[in-house]
């Protein structure tokens, strides 16, 4: 993201996301690192605004990709030092979230397919609906921008985008 306060003034991304942002449950990811340069508040908030205007441009649920973008991290460990019995942390940790997000507000099945495949390609099952592609993608590319410097980065994801077409039959006006 170019200006990481570039949501703040986009009034109608602040409509859609502004009761999950006031929730203590979501306003607490600030406690936790997440890239070598984030927090997972400034994370999520990246990922979920960078979903959304892609959503919007592309013609797709731009609300349920905002929402459900906000909330797929929502989860309260540091994965760098937290191991589980149930799997790989980027297994567990989107079916944390979606758990997590269904205590503070209503997640309908598309919502809930962005949340859980939003590790697709480090996961097996592919993202069932073109906003869950939308967010997967802008999920890694957020990884190697908040780490590296992303230039290399955005001819991958426009490939991506690509692919994930193919997938979802849906037509993408990205250039
Ligand atoms: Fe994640
Ligand atoms: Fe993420």
């Amino acid at each position: 993201m170019q200006n990481l306060n570039e949501w703040q003034v986009d009034q109608d991304y602040v409509a859609i996301v502004g009761d999950l942002l006031q929730r203590e449950e979501v306003q607490k990811l600030e406690n936790y690192p997440q890239h070598h340069f984030s927090n997972r508040l400034e994370h999520s908030i990246s990922v979920s605004y960078q979903s959304y205007l892609i959503a919007k441009k592309v013609g797709a649920d731009e609300v349920a990709t905002a929402r459900a973008g906000l909330l797929h991290d929502l989860f309260y460990y540091d994965w760098r030092t937290t191991k589980f019995d149930e799997g790989t942390h980027a297994y567990v940790h989107p079916r944390i979230a979606l758990k997590n997000a269904r205590k503070i507000t209503h997640i309908s099945p598309k919502e809930a397919d962005i949340i859980v495949k939003h590790m697709f390609g480090a996961t097996i099952a592919p993202p069932k609906y073109v906003e869950s592609w939308i967010v997967s993608l802008v999920d890694d590319y957020a990884a190697v921008n908040e780490y590296l410097l992303p230039q290399m980065y955005v001819s991958y994801f426009k490939w991506q985008m690509k692919v994930a077409t193919r997938f979802t039959n849906f037509r993408l006006k990205i250039q």
